[in-house]
């Protein structure tokens, strides 16, 4: 058969008000742009013409502005999931003007196939190459798409010429059989490959392809600034005192770090680290950091959903993609993050937690409990499954008048049932093996800031016993002190002996 090649333009004029589009990609790369940027201004012309537009949009992840940005101003957006984090789709959200739900990623496809969520009217996927067999070779991200192509009643086809064809085999592609037929994931090593190196879709379903050529546009990295590099420094403190323990194998384990500074500070500490052996990442996300690291020999290889790396990042990439080819490996989102797999061969979790209070929950996703941060992501996947469990945080925030450390977390994503370590530009709490009361003090102590101290012990000494002496009038007295004075220094417990 031979395909149909159109506009962008094209493709958005088949779109209609209500359809549900499904998206290759995760966190920017793999992620489509030209077809999703085309029907933004689809939805701006219909509703100046005083009609309504609107479409509902599943991803792998976080996208970029090429879809969530243009889109959300546009106001196109009635339901987005899972994660997103561009700010003007947070802005809808927390208005909301777009029903957002937020599931842990690992979930999102198998949910979506047992029918939790409706039908898909169009999948798009940004692919390198596709044949007429119906085999997508696939581009920097992978996500949800091979649960979307299957739903999809129609398929759209980015073809990007920025991807080189040789990206051919670094994609590990499989569809999971759903209960009561699934089978164990038979990944026993992170470089495990149990799929195909492309994305079988029904050829019959592509109604059109659409030239683009795009990188994906991912930031470069800020400078490490000082507070990141004391967490990446004390995080790589850690890892190095349970390895010297003989609590980590002598092989080490594969780690997982999330996107950000603190991450990326992390990675690039490990890689200093003489004492540590080269390890193998089993990870949602690459940054540039596990690329340098890769080039270095210290990490042999990596499996992941995507490569999030800044744009000359990709472009080294691609012109140096024989050496890096037998060293990562893109999965399907609830393959990279299934828990089966992080739980067999022991991950290593590294995420980064907005707030943590004093008994050991986190909050990753509501900024003082109410609004809408960026999502849970694959934060939940990894935590609740990991071999030892890390959160880091600054140990405060907008120059100390936030304690990222406070008495009870306003929003809880992580509870103290999962949360191993807390780290801190202050220091390293390790909740093991400790009743909540001992926990608490540890991280007051080693990862509270000094000005906070005073007023978490004082919060302490109102609990009038239980395992977990929590005071229930009390525990939102910093939130409630940022509200009303804007600086949690001004919290008084005193009010409520
Ligand atoms: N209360 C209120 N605001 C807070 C805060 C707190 N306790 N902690 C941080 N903030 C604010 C910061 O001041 C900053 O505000 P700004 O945008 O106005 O500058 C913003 O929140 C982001 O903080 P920052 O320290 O830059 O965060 P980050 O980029 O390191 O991201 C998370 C932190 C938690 C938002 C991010 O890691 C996330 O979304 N996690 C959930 C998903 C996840 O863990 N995925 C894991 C695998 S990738």
């Amino acid at each position: 058969m031979s395909f149909n090649f159109i506009t962008a333009e094209e493709a958005a004029s088949m779109i209609n008000n209500g359809d549900t589009l499904g998206l290759s990609g995760f966190t920017a790369p793999g992620a489509p742009k030209f077809i999703t940027e085309a029907l933004a201004k689809r939805a701006e012309a219909e509703h100046e013409a005083g009609r309504p537009f609107k479409v509902n949009i599943f991803t792998g992840a976080s996208t970029s502005d090429h879809v969530d940005g243009c889109l959300s101003r546009a106001n196109a957006i009635n339901m987005r999931a899972p994660y997103q984090n561009v700010p003007d789709l947070r802005k809808r959200i927390n208005s909301h003007d777009c029903h957002y739900f937020d599931r842990h990623l690992s979930e999102m496809a198998q949910e979506m196939r047992y029918g939790f969520y409706g039908g898909i009217d169009y999948a798009i996927i940004e692919a390198a190459d596709i044949n007429e067999k119906g085999e997508v070779i696939l581009g920097t991200g992978i996500g949800n798409i091979p649960t979307y192509a299957k739903l999809a009643k129609k398929i759209f086809i980015e073809l990007n010429d920025r991807l080189p064809s040789s990206i051919y085999g670094m994609h590990d592609i499989i569809l999971l059989q759903d209960p009561p037929y699934r089978r164990e994931i038979p990944i026993y090593a992170a470089n495990d490959r149990i799929g195909s190196p492309v994305l079988k879709i029904d050829p019959n379903k592509v109604v059109g392809i659409v030239r683009t050529s795009s990188l994906d546009g991912v930031k470069p990295f800020s400078a490490v600034d000082e507070v990141s590099q004391q967490i990446g420094s004390n995080v790589v403190r850690f890892l190095i005192s349970e390895y010297r323990s003989g609590r980590l194998p002598a092989e080490f384990l594969p780690l997982q770090s999330g996107v950000g500074n603190v991450a990326n500070a992390v990675l690039y500490d490990l890689g200093e680290s003489k004492e540590l052996p080269p390890f193998m990442m089993y990870t949602e996300v690459l940054q540039d950091a596990v690329l340098e690291l890769i080039k270095k020999g210290k990490c042999s290889f990596a499996s992941t959903c995507s490569m999030t790396v800044a744009d000359a990042t990709e472009e080294m990439l691609f012109n140096d993609i024989n050496f890096f080819h037998d060293k990562i490996m893109m999965r399907p989102a609830e393959i990279s993050n299934n828990p089966e797999v992080i739980r067999r061969i022991g991950v290593i979790a590294m995420n980064t937690a907005l707030e943590a209070d004093v008994f050991g929950s986190v909050n990753s996703t509501h900024v003082l409990g109410t609004k809408m941060m960026n999502g849970i992501g694959g934060s939940g996947d990894f935590t609740r499954n990991a071999y030892i469990s890390i959160f880091s945080c600054p140990s405060v925030t907008k120059g100390g008048l936030i304690s990222n450390i406070v008495p009870m977390v306003a929003h809880p994503d992580h509870s103290e049932h999962s949360v191993d370590i807390i780290v801190t530009d202050q220091g390293i709490a390790d909740l093991r093996h400790k009743d909540p009361v001992e926990r608490a003090h540890e991280i007051i102590n080693n990862c509270a800031h000094p000005d906070y101290r005073p007023l978490l012990r004082d919060y302490l000494k109102l609990g009038k016993g239980g395992q977990t002496p929590h005071t229930l009038t009390a525990a939102f007295a910093f939130h409630n002190a940022f509200n009303e004075t804007g600086d949690m220094r001004n919290a008084d417990f005193g009010k409520y002996c």
